[in-house]
């Protein structure tokens, strides 16, 4: 479905197609998902490198349990609410209603990362109780609102991540510069099926801005595989000579993200939700570069639980909040829903974890 009235910094549509019914997973979920956080982070600790190098095209999707088992879970997520959560899981939990009725029942400081990709106030319909379609200043005014929750819930060294247009995000960068968080990057993902705007550049990007609460504690390398040419196999770039010197396992992953595929084939999305999924390379990045196993995620706009299968799959705790029909991310937790490939792979940083001193010394 086009997205009508679309602003002229509108990166073209969010790619769609027809649905259709995915085989499910036979995979079970690995024993990690059944370890508490405290657990998971004293088997990361006991290594000298906390991880090892995780190649990502290595995990596939796992089948994962939604128990009704959920007081150890409930007891462990820093949050306090009446609700009960629609969807529950040994690792986190997902509410049903407005992301502005669960982030103030977060405790302050307690979440090691935030995702957030909200409606881009394209006029997109999502369901009875999202209006898409806000004058500039009411949508501007609501994203702030949603923010500066997210940075009071984000602890100390905790990053935050808003995927959004350009134009938005320009915005909201300032913003989250003025309640004190500190900018790291501006990530440039390439959106592949825009279309022309008259009297403008061709948009071809979305952006991913990416804040930190003051010296982020984890921060790790990415890199990304020698780039080839996929009809003959040979590499593209000489790297000014110093191919030699390269690292074996690739390049350090950039700022610009041009190897995200768009979400088309019915099998990378719920049956039940037709389009606005991410890729779960891009979660996969974010989760892997700003988090340990066991640490904390929180996304407040679940959608189709992109983020909630790549913690499950990784290992990490989540607080997922979704205000339409939650059935889609159900059925992503089920492992129906298959992983595009993603050959990254992922040092470890160990200077930059759970580095006390670090942390104390860093101004806010
Ligand atoms: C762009 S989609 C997120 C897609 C998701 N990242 C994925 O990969 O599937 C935004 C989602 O936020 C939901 N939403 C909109 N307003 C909300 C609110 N106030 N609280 C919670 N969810 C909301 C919409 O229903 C929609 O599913």
């Amino acid at each position: 479905m086009p997205r009508p009235s679309a602003p002229p910094h509108a990166a073209g549509h969010r790619p769609k197609s027809p649905a259709k019914r995915s085989a499910p997973c036979a995979s079970r979920h690995t024993s990690p998902a059944r370890r508490t956080p405290a657990e998971l982070r004293r088997s990361t600790k006991t290594r000298r490198h906390p991880l090892p190098r995780t190649l990502f095209g290595s995990h596939t999707q796992q089948r994962l349990p939604t128990s009704s088992r959920t007081d150890r879970i409930t007891a462990v997520l820093p949050i306090k609410l009446d609700i009960q959560p629609a969807i529950r899981t040994d690792l986190g939990c997902l509410y049903q209603t407005d992301c502005m009725a669960v982030l103030p029942a977060i405790s302050d400081d307690a979440i090691d990362t935030i995702f957030a990709d909200p409606p881009f106030n394209l006029g997109k319909h999502y369901g009875s109780r999202v209006t898409d379609n806000q004058p500039v200043p009411y949508y501007i005014e609501w994203c702030k609102e949603w923010l500066q929750e997210c940075a009071r819930v984000l602890r100390p060294g905790g990053s935050l991540f808003v995927y959004n247009l350009p134009r938005w995000n320009v915005v909201l960068g300032h913003f989250l510069a003025e309640v004190g968080l500190t900018f790291r990057h501006w990530i440039a993902i390439e959106q592949k099926s825009s279309l022309p705007i008259q009297g403008r550049l061709y948009p071809s990007h979305y952006s991913l801005i990416y804040y930190s609460k003051g010296r982020p504690r984890v921060f790790r390398r990415i890199r990304t595989p020698i780039e080839t040419c996929r009809h003959c196999g040979g590499e593209i770039k000489d790297y000014g000579g110093h191919r030699k010197a390269m690292h074996p396992d690739g390049v350090n992953l950039k700022d610009v993200w041009t190897d995200i595929p768009p979400v088309r084939h019915s099998k990378f999305k719920p049956s039940s939700r037709h389009s606005n999924s991410l890729s779960t390379k891009i979660l996969e990045r974010v989760i892997e570069m700003s988090t340990e196993p066991g640490d904390l995620i929180l996304d407040p706009f679940g959608g189709s639980g992109t983020t909630y299968a790549v913690c499950e799959q990784r290992s990490r705790r989540w607080i997922g909040v979704e205000i339409e029909d939650v059935s889609p991310i159900l059925e992503r937790l089920r492992g129906s829903v298959t992983n595009h490939t993603n050959h990254d792979i992922v040092d470890s940083c160990p200077e930059l974890q759970n580095d006390a001193a670090l942390m104390a010394s860093t101004p806010k």
